[in-house]
């Protein structure tokens, strides 16, 4: 797998999970714009050495790759992040959102601004950096972008009810844009990676850590911006491991409008929930569709 010729935009490059994704693909043949905020975990400060000294480690290995130190949060820093790309290598071929931040706390003791700050990173962050290339890829006929999700927000997680929100919103981001974008050969993807980072170094006992370096995640983020990349795939990717998640539909059950309809949709959950002929629909229509067939059905 190659990416000569490929120019590729990562967030939240300066460490962890984004520093092994630009590195992978400046070695395999990509030109990088590394973008990182260089602030702590929980959002604060910044400074652009982070993104610099990969930078550096590209140049070093003799790749091709130039820094910003843009907030993702911030529009218009994002635009002329872009700006400088195109200027720069005279294209967008490759986004992969992955710049993050923590607030952990359980939903009680959470405050407001906790929870905006996340979505505000996570979420308008891949939003800010999508929409500036968009434009381009479309004009170009070509494009990968990836978002980085996380279990927590597939299955959820004590203490990340804003970051679980944030990260299951991306989600519903690439489901859609996956769809836009297919026209012009633009393939969106999420990436659910489990890494020993800054982001986890507290959470897993030492042993398990070591299994999970971040570029034992690399691999699938590369198999997601490749040339024959899939579209609107969920992988999930850790300790050299990889899975797929999946939106599914159960078949379902008809009840209508009976006087004890609701009593019916009670005793006939278990029914309803049965994954037997459960599909994953290609667009929201689905659900529709199925239910409008199964009432036609039922009704004659
Ligand atoms: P990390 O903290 O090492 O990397 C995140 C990077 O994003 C940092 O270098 C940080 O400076 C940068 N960043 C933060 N806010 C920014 C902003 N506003 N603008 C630009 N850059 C900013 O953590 P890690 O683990 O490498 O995380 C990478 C991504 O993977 C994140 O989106 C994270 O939520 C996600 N993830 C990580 C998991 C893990 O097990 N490590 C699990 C699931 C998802």
């Amino acid at each position: 797998m190659r990416f000569d010729g490929r120019v590729a935009i990562v967030t939240g490059a300066g460490g962890g999970l984004g520093r092994q994704h630009a590195l992978a693909l400046a070695r395999r043949g990509a030109k990088v714009m590394v973008n990182d905020l260089g602030g702590t975990l929980d959002g604060s400060g910044g400074t652009p050495s982070a993104a610099l000294a990969v930078v550096e480690e590209i140049r070093a290995a003799g790749g091709e790759a130039i820094a910003s130190g843009a907030s993702v949060t911030d529009a218009n820093a994002v635009q002329q992040m872009v700006e400088q790309t195109l200027q720069t290598w005279g294209r967008v071929d490759i986004l992969i959102n992955n710049a993050g931040i923590l607030r952990d706390k359980s939903f009680a003791k959470m405050t407001l601004d906790d929870f905006r700050l996340v979505m505000e990173v996570h979420l308008m962050g891949a939003v800010h950096c999508t929409k500036a290339v968009w434009d381009t890829m479309r004009a170009q006929n070509y494009g990968r972008i990836v978002m980085t999700t996380s279990s927590s927000g597939l299955y959820g997680n004590f203490g990340q009810a804003n970051y679980g929100a944030a990260k299951m919103a991306l989600v519903g981001l690439m489901q859609t844009l996956s769809i836009e974008g297919a026209k012009h050969d633009i393939r969106v993807n999420c990436l659910a990676p489990t890494a020993a980072t800054r982001m986890t170094e507290n959470l897993m006992p030492e042993t398990v850590l070591r299994l999970l370096q971040p570029e034992t995640v690399t691999p699938g983020l590369l198999a997601l911006v490749a040339e024959d990349a899939p579209n609107r795939a969920i992988l999930c990717a850790g300790a050299g491991a990889f899975e797929r998640a999946h939106i599914t539909l159960t078949e379902g059950i008809f009840v209508g409008l009976p006087d004890d309809a609701p009593e019916q949709v009670a005793a006939g959950f278990e029914a309803l929930s049965d994954r037997t002929n459960e599909s994953v629909p290609n667009s929201g229509n689905a659900q529709g569709t199925l239910e409008t067939g199964k009432a036609m059905r039922a009704l004659g």
